[in-house]
């Protein structure tokens, strides 16, 4: 009798296996393939986090982390494409390494969504079922040099050495990403197409990282010290770690301040705006990229047309989700 019992259960278990068989998840519902460059990221948890709740009932979801490495990634979509699986949907390592992606999709005939690193426009056009959501990084660039520019021209003891010059630091995302690039460009072409005068007191890049940018401001305070007027962030999380190495260095109390600005509007940024340590930031909308990425997947996905799905899609290919400025004004408004 007992035995009875447990080759009963055995059989059980293989079948439940066997359902599971050749991707399908054996709900019906179809199968996305998510990879993300590194889940260590913060606002790519956000993204992450908005894909998969969109995802709740109607599709199948295999999110994988490619662990900052873009052969990890290669491997994760080769996996992807040898399973039936109905689209995928990429965050890549590197944005140069689409092309390869899309030739193995597309010989696979599986539908392709970027999102967050933008592939360059002439792997784009390689093929009519490739999409890409993200953000105009031009954008985010501008609306933090008006928050600089406000600041600027609102408090004249800003210019603590009255030579009618911002001497600013730059801390950048990773070289080469959109994000990186764009911002550090356009937000000072918004100080100086507003005829403000700025003066770069040193570059460097913190990856997106907060422990990596309190080392750097850090060394940018022993080198600089009080010549530095502002400090501009790619992003919040390094944003935060500047703040964190003025904090150690006796700021924010006394009446000792610098303005620092970042992008992303993550929980922990607002925190800072309502504790008057962060000047200002960009909200990057991850709910909506999140949400964009996974309906325009799920349409291909379903074999519908994505420009059914809600979303405007600009060039056929395109589906941009805007900025806005956060401040003490209205921060409020984004906290959750
Ligand atoms: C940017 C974001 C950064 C980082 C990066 C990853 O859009 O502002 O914080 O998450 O994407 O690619
Ligand atoms: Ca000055």
């Amino acid at each position: 009798m007992k035995k009875t019992i447990i080759v009963l259960l055995i059989a059980a278990v293989v079948l439940s296996f066997a359902a599971c068989g050749g991707g399908q998840q054996g709900s019906g519902l179809p199968v996305i393939g998510v990879a993300i460059y590194k889940f260590d990221d913060t606002f790519m948890s956000y993204t992450r986090n908005a894909i998969q709740s969109n995802a709740a009932g109607r599709a199948e979801l295999e999110v994988v982390d490619s662990q900052n490495a873009q052969a990890t990634q290669n491997d994760q979509v080769d996996a992807f494409l040898s399973k039936k699986i109905s689209a995928i949907a990429i965050n890549p390592v590197d944005r140069t390494a689409a092309a390869t992606i899309i030739d193995k999709a597309q010989a696979k005939k599986v539908p392709v969504v970027f999102f967050n690193r933008e592939p360059l426009p002439e792997d784009m056009a390689k093929w009519d079922q490739v999409y890409y959501v993200g953000a105009k990084a031009e954008q985010s660039g501008s609306m933090q040099g008006e928050i600089a520019y406000d600041y600027w021209t609102a408090n004249s003891d800003a210019d603590k050495n009255n030579d009618g010059v911002i001497q600013y630091i730059m801390l950048k995302g990773e070289p080469g990403h959109q994000d990186a690039e764009l911002r550090t460009q356009y937000s000072i072409q918004y100080l100086k197409d507003n005829g403000v005068q700025v003066e770069l007191l040193a570059e460097d890049t913190a990856m997106w990282d907060r422990p990596k940018a309190v080392e750097k401001m850090d060394a940018f305070l022993a080198a600089y010290g009080d010549r530095i007027e502002m400090v501009f962030c790619n992003n919040d999380d390094m944003a935060l770690g500047v703040i964190e190495s003025l904090k150690n260095a006796g700021y924010f109390q006394g009446g000792k301040y610098l303005p620092v600005l970042g992008v992303d509007a993550t929980a922990p940024a607002l925190e800072a705006l309502s504790q008057g340590t962060l000047l200002g930031t960009v909200l990057n909308d991850a709910d909506n990229q999140g949400k964009a990425t996974f309906d325009i997947a799920y349409a291909l996905a379903s074999a519908s047309d994505p420009s059914t799905a809600g979303w405007t899609i600009t060039d056929g290919k395109y589906i941009w989700v805007p900025y806005q400025k956060v401040t003490r004004d209205n921060y409020t408004q984004f906290q959750k």
